[in-house]
């Protein structure tokens, strides 16, 4: 998944939006956008959306993201939104692997409730909402099998932090916040799932979108979450391998196969050795999967 659009799930008419975005995910809003006393009537508006939109025979992915374990709100919104059979939820404010575990849990109950395979909804877990998390993000290797992206979040931990700002003049991170998207890096890498970079929250700024996404992209993150549709066509452009880059991958993975007890090859003058194999396997794979 290269984008991922929150839209705020009391909107019929984003919502709406939201499907023709373009966006390779959905990320259904029931937590930070929803203020409290509207949080009932988001749960149905999600829900009614949820059971006409997944019939689509193409659509994005369709995410939930309920409040967190912490609030007192999740039951409530699981017993609302499962029944609409999401392809998963979003799970905000996650304390570790623990707290996927915890979150399996509550999934498994609601999925026989409703008739659902077991294991029917993924997870993807925000990492770096509190300030325990990022002593946790290396927890999340083999705590559920539902896991299948980590993000990172600057705006919650800035508030936890008694921070002033999260960016500099420039925009750029401050230091505890590059550290917490390095950690939500190694944590996706150590439990072998997709990372996925933070919201751009200056919405009107493609280039300045359009740089922060090329330096997740170096940095290895596999795709990037959207607040506004005009974000989604320059996420998906700097996430979508380039045609050339497929090309090479292709030859390097050719080149081994024809020399498998070689730990170098050479490739128009340039060497390759078995990290670069891994890389381009990585690289078809994410391909693969867009
Ligand atoms: N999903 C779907 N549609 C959206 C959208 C989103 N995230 N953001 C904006 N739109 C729609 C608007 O409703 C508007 O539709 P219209 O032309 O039919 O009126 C159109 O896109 C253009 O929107 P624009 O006027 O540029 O922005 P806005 O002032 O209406 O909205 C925000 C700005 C920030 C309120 C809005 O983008 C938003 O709600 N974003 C998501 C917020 C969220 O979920 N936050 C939680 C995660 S951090
Ligand atoms: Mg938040």
């Amino acid at each position: 998944m290269r984008s991922l659009l929150f839209v705020p799930g009391d909107s019929p008419k984003k919502l709406d939006k939201g499907l023709a975005s373009g966006a390779d995910a959905l990320l259904l809003d029931l937590e930070d956008s929803i203020a409290p006393q509207h949080k009932a009537q988001a749960r149905a508006t999600t829900l009614s959306f949820l059971k006409e939109a997944r019939s689509a025979k193409t659509r994005p992915r369709l995410f939930v993201r309920v409040n967190g374990l912490q609030t007192g709100l999740i039951d409530d919104d699981l017993d609302a939104v499962v029944a609409g059979q999401p392809d998963g939820i979003m799970l905000p404010k996650a304390d570790g692997g623990a707290a996927v575990i915890h979150c399996d849990a509550k999934l498994t109950a609601r999925e026989a409730i409703n008739g659902l395979p077991d294991g029917a909804l993924d997870i993807i877990a925000i990492a770096t909402e509190t300030a325990a998390a990022l002593f946790l993000a290396g927890s999340y290797a083999g705590a559920s099998q539902r896991l299948k992206g980590l993000t990172w979040g600057a705006e919650d931990l800035s508030v936890e932090l008694g921070a002033e700002a999260n960016r500099d003049a420039q925009g750029n991170f401050l230091a505890p916040y590059q550290l917490a998207r390095s950690l939500c890096l190694a944590g996706a890498a150590a439990a072998r799932v997709p990372a996925i970079d933070t919201v751009y929250v200056d919405f009107r700024n493609e280039g300045g979108l359009k740089r922060e996404c090329e330096e997740a992209r170096r940095d290895g993150f596999a795709g990037k979450m959207a607040i506004h549709p005009a974000q989604v066509a320059v996420i998906n452009q700097v996430f979508s391998p380039t045609a050339e880059a497929i090309e090479r991958a292709h030859a390097v993975i050719a080149a081994f196969a024809e020399n498998p007890a070689a730990g170098t090859v050479g490739i128009g003058g340039v060497m390759y050795d078995r990290p670069h194999l891994e890389r381009a396997k990585q690289l078809l794979a994410r391909a693969g999967k867009l």
